[in-house]
């Protein structure tokens, strides 16, 4: 069984620990690797690219350091990183063709991978466009191209979903869970939702720490009893905010509002148990990356 583990792995900048003796077993399937900016997860990503030596700790594939595996390690690796320094003045087509040189593959085989990988992620009719002439989205997706090229085992995207619309979202989800049989994938994002019905086990990282790792209904359990929905009336919307964690507020008619909260128990008249989603656990755990009120 195909195997990367993530061993004891620390990344101390001068006055930043960013990531704090993290481990972390990953076996075939989606990963969504979850957590606030700044919680560590390219410093990590980074490191587990064999990009970004660590300050201790280590990655091993199959038990093998992934030090001792060099260039066989970056054979099976495919790596999309959040920020992509791209070559704004080549074609999608002659950049990808530039990549596959780089990565070693023969011009025959690079070229019918270039095609399938161009009519997969739907850039066949801007093949021959610039770089610097696509939509965010476009760019990103030729991203995804390139982490693709050498068909890896193991595929670690940082933000990938950044920049893409809705329909776009839905394309990356099925491309995925089409390539990820037999492999390993780590997804971070900073918007849950984007990974929520992608990822089958996650990872949440918070202050450079693993806080939660497991299979995203053994997470979302985690929140059972713990998610309510009543009805209030939009002047008490304040006070209600002062008394519990507020997931979503819907207007209704008549000055009323329906209210999605999180607390230990039903703690405002009229409420009933909700279905917890990933996304409550993380507004759970992040709090302050919410968007409404903290409570103290
Ligand atoms: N090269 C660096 N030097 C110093 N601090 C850094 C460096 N890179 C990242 N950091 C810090 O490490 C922490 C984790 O950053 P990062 O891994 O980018 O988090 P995330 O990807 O989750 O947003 C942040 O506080 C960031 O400011
Ligand atoms: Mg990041």
């Amino acid at each position: 069984m195909m195997e990367l583990k993530i061993n004891r792995l620390t990344k101390q900048y001068k006055d930043k620990l960013a990531v704090d003796n993290v481990s972390l077993k990953l076996t075939p399937g989606i990963w969504g690797l979850l957590g606030a900016n700044g919680a560590g997860k390219t410093t990590m990503m980074r490191m587990v690219a064999g990009i970004l030596k660590p300050t201790s700790g280590g990655v091993f594939y199959d038990g093998l350091s992934i030090d001792d595996l060099g260039e066989s390690y970056r054979d099976i690796f495919g790596y999309l990183p959040q920020t992509f320094g791209f070559y704004p003045e080549f074609t999608v087509k002659s950049y990808l063709e530039y990549m596959s040189a780089l990565k070693g593959i023969g011009k025959k085989d690079a070229s019918l991978t270039i095609e399938r990988l161009l009519q997969m992620l739907a850039l066949s009719d801007v093949k021959n466009k610039k770089i610097r002439r696509l939509s965010g989205g476009m760019q990103r997706r030729v991203g995804i191209a390139q982490a693709l090229l050498n068909d890896p085992e193991i595929l670690i995207l940082d933000e990938p979903t950044s920049g893409l619309d809705p329909g776009e979202r839905v394309r990356f989800r099925n491309i995925l869970a089409e390539f990820a049989k037999e492999r390993i994938v780590l997804i971070s994002t900073h918007i849950v939702s984007d990974v929520e019905n992608i990822a089958t086990r996650n990872a949440v990282m918070k202050d450079g720490r693993i806080i939660a790792a497991g299979s995203t209904d053994a997470l979302v359990d985690v929140m059972k009893g713990r998610v309510w929905r009543t009805e209030v009336s939009e002047s008490d919307l304040f006070k209600c905010e002062r008394l519990v964690r507020i997931a979503n507020i819907r207007s209704e008619s008549g000055g009323r509002a329906s209210l999605r909260y999180l607390a230990e128990n039903p703690v405002l008249p009229g409420s009933a148990p909700e279905t917890p989603r990933l996304e409550d656990l993380y507004l759970w755990l992040f709090p302050e990356d919410s968007g409404t009120e903290e409570v103290r």
